[in-house]
């Protein structure tokens, strides 16, 4: 649907002495032409569904030419970028008998939630002005089953598919990615997290791991090592039940292969509805204090901060989506013990609050020649939290694998 041009007239309340349009109205009509737009496709209303509110933070004008009452000016609007919480819009304003151009603006927004901290531009705001988050770095876009996953690739050789938790991205993997050469490291962001695409609908292991296959058959590999972390693990479990060929190593960090019991299916229903009333930065507070080892607030406030940062950007919809795909993942016990030639490591952070290490030294005992490594000090992100003592135990299994 192309982008609609928004007719305004002038009024002659808008206007100074001589009668032009005054400068401060030029602004009002900005913003009315930008709202009107919005009102003829997405809805008016397209924020405030999504817990978002524009604030502008900065605001650019240059007037070319006088308007006066009784004047028709035609708005046209372009969005020349569009970030992960920030957009930014460009306006024209031309007298349509004439086609005079009369005014020039660049707005900068940046979406913020109702606490004031940054949120996920909506969805079908670059989708409508018909323009896509850009993409930092390495990162790339990929489109798999009907959906642009944004992927990380990086370096040559083996594969190595990194799978990130919930609510995160593939920036979890950041020290790993760094530093693993000699390996061909993947890490997508999961379909509604990220900067992936964030279907209101499909959210499953299924889909999730459908996804993954997709991305080696786009990125035109037959087989990865799977480096799952905590929901990634779940994900790589699934993976493994529909293509087990294709994995040529395990790796599962701060994870676990036990489904939800009734009590943990009833927190994810409150989690969903507690991220559709509250948003994002709610889901966020409340998983911060058991993402780290508990020393993890004093000795490492940054760490805590971005992941924070990281948590609250997460697309309400992926959110609700991972929530009930973990509520109703299967039980993934009775594929361990089934899991014969396939060289696996288990890792876990000994502070893990979420995934406890003594579970994960279980379940490794149950994979057919698994090993497992503690990492002293990491909680369960220990991928960020440890990332030296993480990498190494990464870098050494992968060298027997070679
Ligand atoms: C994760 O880190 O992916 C989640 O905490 C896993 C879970 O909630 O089961």
């Amino acid at each position: 649907m192309p982008i609609p041009e928004i007719d305004l007239t002038v009024y002659p309340d808008e206007c100074d002495a001589f009668g032009h349009l005054n400068q401060a109205s030029f602004l009002t009509l900005f913003e009315r032409a930008r709202w009107e737009m919005l009102a003829r496709g997405p809805g008016m209303d397209v924020f405030t569904r999504h817990g978002a509110w524009p604030a502008v933070r900065k605001a650019a004008i240059e007037y070319h030419a006088p308007a006066f009452p009784g004047d028709i000016l035609r708005f046209t609007h372009v969005l020349p970028h569009h970030g992960r919480t920030s957009f930014t819009m460009r306006q024209t304003a031309r007298r349509s008998r004439d086609d005079v151009l009369v005014a020039t603006a660049e707005f900068v927004f940046v979406c913020i939630d109702r606490e004031g901290r940054p949120t996920p531009v909506p969805r079908e705001v670059g989708e409508y002005m018909n323009a896509r988050p850009s993409l930092p770095g390495d990162m790339r876009q990929v489109t798999v089953n009907g959906l642009n996953l944004a992927v990380d690739v990086r370096g040559s050789g083996p594969a190595i598919l990194f799978v990130h938790g919930y609510p995160l991205d593939h920036t979890i993997w950041e020290p790993q990615l760094q530093a693993l050469d000699g390996w061909r490291r993947i890490a997508p962001d999961l379909r509604g997290m990220g900067l992936s695409d964030a279907p209101d609908l499909g959210y499953s292991m299924t889909t999730y791991a459908d996804d993954l296959a997709a991305l080696l058959d786009a990125l035109g590999l037959d087989h990865a090592v799977l480096c799952g972390l905590s929901m990634g693990g779940y994900v790589a479990f699934e993976f493994l039940r529909r293509w087990r060929g294709r994995a040529s190593g395990l790796v599962l960090v701060d994870t676990r292969a036990e489904p939800d019991g009734m009590e943990a299916k009833r927190a994810r229903d409150v989690a969903a509805a507690q991220a559709r009333e509250k948003g994002a930065g709610a889901i966020a507070e409340a998983m911060l204090p058991k993402m780290f080892a508990p020393s993890a607030a004093t000795t490492k406030p940054e760490l805590v901060e971005r992941v924070r940062a990281l948590m609250a950007a997460t697309p309400v919809a992926g959110i609700v989506g991972a929530l009930g795909a973990m509520r109703d993942r299967p039980d993934s016990t009775t594929l361990l013990p089934a899991l014969t030639d396939l060289p696996t490591l288990v890792l876990a952070g000994t502070e893990d609050q979420i995934t406890p290490a003594a579970s994960a030294a279980a379940m490794a005992t149950a994979i057919p020649g698994a090993r497992f490594v503690g990492i002293p000090g990491a909680g369960h992100l220990a991928t960020l939290e440890e990332p030296a003592a993480t990498t190494e135990a990464l870098r050494s299994f992968l060298s027997t694998l070679a």
